[in-house]
């Protein structure tokens, strides 16, 4: 299976969970792209309901599909957001952030009562770490916290566009990509990041998937925390 199909897969098992009259958050990324376009389907066959995406990019989409969307304000508590992920270890922890929307999307899934992860198998580690962890930084700021990232030994690159220029987050803020090596203890990694004046946010969602849809060989293998 490819790594295309694999996703189609998941996404549309994910389209499964989904029910008339629910508020949905929408992922960021390719498997989440995949995502809306088959939740687009469902809606153009008759499903009834609201989406609020995790960047610009998703919620343009989703748009686009004739997906009707909605704000915080309107619609404070998400059923459900179903996203992809960079790594998914041990009791469904996760590194996210590769496509750089990180903060938006642990504001959606911190707002749903359940949150769905999709992957293809590629995905699964022991051990958090082997994918740099994404750090999203006030731009003013970055030199400071870099050196604090070093400080706890991990290894900060600035993410720059093709241009080479700094990425900037639908935000306005910078992303640091930390490679840290195997992450012994995640939830100490993130109370340090957290920790330092001029992060944002960190990519890593610990105690968020409430359920994870993975794509291999045999088909879509579900997993709880
Ligand atoms: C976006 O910022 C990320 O968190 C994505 O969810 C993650 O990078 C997975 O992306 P793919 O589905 O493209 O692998």
């Amino acid at each position: 299976m490819t790594a295309t199909e694999a996703k189609l897969l998941v996404a549309k098992r994910a389209t499964e969970f989904i029910e008339d009259g629910m508020a949905v958050g929408l992922g960021t990324g390719s498997t989440a792209t995949q995502f809306i376009q088959q939740l687009a389907l469902r809606v153009e066959q008759g499903l009834r309901i609201r989406c609020v995406g995790s960047s610009k990019a998703s919620h343009d989409l989703a748009k686009s599909l004739s997906i009707e969307m909605t704000t915080f304000r309107e619609t404070p508590v998400l059923d459900v957001a179903v996203d992809g992920a960079d790594e998914i270890g041990p009791g469904l922890a996760l590194i996210k952030g590769g496509g750089g929307a990180l903060l938006r999307e642990k504001i959606v899934i911190s707002a749903a009562r359940s949150f769905i992860v999709i992957a293809d198998s590629s995905k699964i580690v022991d051990r958090l770490g082997r994918f740099p962890l994404p750090v999203e930084v006030i731009q003013m700021a970055t030199p400071l916290v870099e050196r604090k990232v070093r400080d706890l030994g991990l290894e900060p690159t600035l993410r720059r566009d093709k241009d080479g220029s700094p990425h900037v987050t639908d935000e306005g803020n910078y992303i640091l990509d930390c490679a840290c090596g195997q992450i012994a203890d995640p939830e100490q990694l993130a109370a340090s990041i957290r920790g330092i004046v001029g992060v944002v946010e960190h990519g890593l969602f610990l105690g968020m998937a409430t359920r994870a849809l993975i794509a291999s060989d045999e088909g879509v293998i579900e997993k709880m925390p």
